[in-house]
Order: C-alpha cells, then sequence, then structure tokens
C-alpha cells in the first residue's frame, strides 16, 4: 500500500434512474456512518441523469460525486454533450476520463481523452484516466506500448495541472466485467510502468501526488491483493459498485488499510 490515502471509486455505468442512484447513494452513506474520510476516499459516479439527485443525497457528506463523462468543450453547439461546467454545478469532483468503454463503442480516441483531461483541469474536476490493454495486445506482448499510448495526455499534461489533481485508472480491458481480475503481480508491473513513465517526466515529487486505481472485476474477495500492492492507492469498481453493502465492504476494506 502507498503512503496516499486510498481511493474508491464506483461506475455505476448506463445503470439506475435517478431515484434508484439517489437510493443507493444513501444506502452507501447509511452504511459507511462511522469510517472516517481521512482515512479513505469515496466516490460515486452515477450517469448523467442521476447526478443531480445523488448529488442532493450526498450534500455535505463525505461521499464525493463523480461523473462518466465530459465534453471537452465547455459550451455551445454540442447536441448531447455535457459540459464540465455543468458538471460542477451538479456537485461533481471527479470524473472518468477514457474509459475503455467509451474507447470501445464512441471511438473515443488519445487526442480526445488529452481534451477531456484539460475539459476537467480547466473546471477544478479531478479527472481520472482509464488506460488498459485489450486481451489482443495483451496477447501480442503489447500492454506496456498500450497502455503508455493512453497515458500519453498525462504525460504531457503540464506539471502544474498534475497536481495533487489526478488520477490513472488502470484497467485491463479483458478483466472489466468478466469476474476474472488481473493476477495481482501483473497489475504490479503495469502500476510500476505507469508510476515511472510519470515520474521520468514530471519528476517524483508530483507524480508521487497521481493517485493509481486497478479496475476489472475487483470484488471484496480480492480487494487486498490490490491495495497490498505499493504502487496502487484503491480501486475503480464497476458491477461491485451497484450494491450498497458490497460497494461498503469494499470502502471498508480500502480504511482498515490505510497507510
Ligand atoms: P467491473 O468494471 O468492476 O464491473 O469489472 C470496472 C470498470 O469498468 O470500471
Amino acid at each position: 500500500m502507498s503512503p496516499r490515502r486510498p481511493l474508491v471509486a464506483g461506475n455505476w455505468k448506463m445503470n439506475t434512474t435517478p431515484q434508484q442512484g439517489a437510493e443507493l447513494a444513501s444506502d452507501i452513506l447509511n452504511l459507511l456512518g462511522d469510517v472516517d474520510p481521512r482515512g479513505v476516499e469515496a466516490v460515486v459516479c452515477p450517469p448523467f441523469t442521476g447526478l443531480m439527485e445523488a448529488g442532493c443525497a450526498l450534500e455535505n457528506s463525505a461521499l464525493a460525486l463523480g461523473a462518466q463523462d465530459i465534453h471537452p468543450e465547455s459550451h455551445g453547439a454540442y447536441t448531447g454533450g455535457i459540459s464540465g461546467q455543468m458538471l460542477v454545478a451538479c456537485g461533481c469532483s471527479y470524473v472518468l476520463v477514457g474509459h475503455s468503454e467509451r474507447r470501445l463503442y464512441e471511438g473515443e480516441t488519445v487526442a480526445v481523452t488529452a481534451a477531456k483531461l484539460r475539459a476537467a483541469h480547466r473546471v477544478g474536476l479531478i479527472p481520472v484516466l482509464c488506460v488498459g490493454e485489450s486481451v489482443e495486445d495483451r496477447q501480442a506482448g503489447r500492454t506496456p506500448d498500450a497502455v503508455l499510448a493512453q497515458l500519453s495526455p498525462l504525460l504531457e499534461q503540464s506539471a502544474i495541472d498534475l497536481a495533487g489533481s489526478a488520477v490513472v485508472a488502470y484497467e485491463p480491458v479483458w478483466a472489466i466485467g468478466s469476474g476474472a481480475a488481473a493476477e495481482p503481480a501483473d497489475a504490479a508491473v503495469v502500476a510500476r510502468l505507469i508510476r515511472r513513465s510519470l515520474e521520468e517526466v514530471h519528476g517524483k515529487h508530483l507524480s508521487g501526488e497521481v493517485r493509481l486505481l486497478y479496475g476489472g472485476s475487483v470484488s471484496p474477495q480480492n480487494i487486498s491483493t490490490f491495495l497490498d500492492l505499493e504502487d496502487l492507492d484503491g480501486v475503480l469498481v464497476g458491477g461491485a459498485s451497484l450494491r450498497a453493502e458490497t460497494f461498503a465492504q469494499l470502502v471498508r476494506a480500502a480504511w482498515s488499510e490505510r497507510p
């Protein structure tokens, strides 16, 4: 476990109506009543339509709100787009950028994720940049190249923008939603690569502030094996974040491993 405050983020994906989301958020809050937020940070990322309701349920609480995507532009004729300012107005402090499902189904390129990172920084949202290799990359031994290509926007980001305000989630695409998480030893190698690459460009001090998460079939059974890794600071959770009890269990597991 690293010396940084652990972060547990739940990505609800395209699940929950606004009412269901508000209920889920309140249930999580109730289950985390005695957890000291100084020891762990927890974030939930509902769909856009549920941000306001979930945000109201979480107001003045230690559970933070995140969005699943952001438009690169701040306003204008972009039908269907949701800007950073709108997310902030809903109470968001985090935003996922470049999730593999957006890269895969929405054709999101590295250039687009770079623009979204800049958009997040412009309005003070903390981006969670998701990177991870496909099964084909993995089988061809291209994991490092694939991960570094997706990490490149953060490697090019100015050092000021990086200070205390960026999170990277390593999510092997083949592990997402599959029930088969990566081997911790394999995740450790990629986490080291990410940490080293950030250090080379931004120096040890600044890159030491970037929190690094693992994502892909995280469960209460396997979370500690990832939290035990030196370079990892937490987890990004999909399926298991949709049940309040399970998500609360994950947050507690991270809390009990706090530095
Ligand atoms: P999963 O999803 O936990 O359901 O594998 C993780 C993610 O997509 O962030």
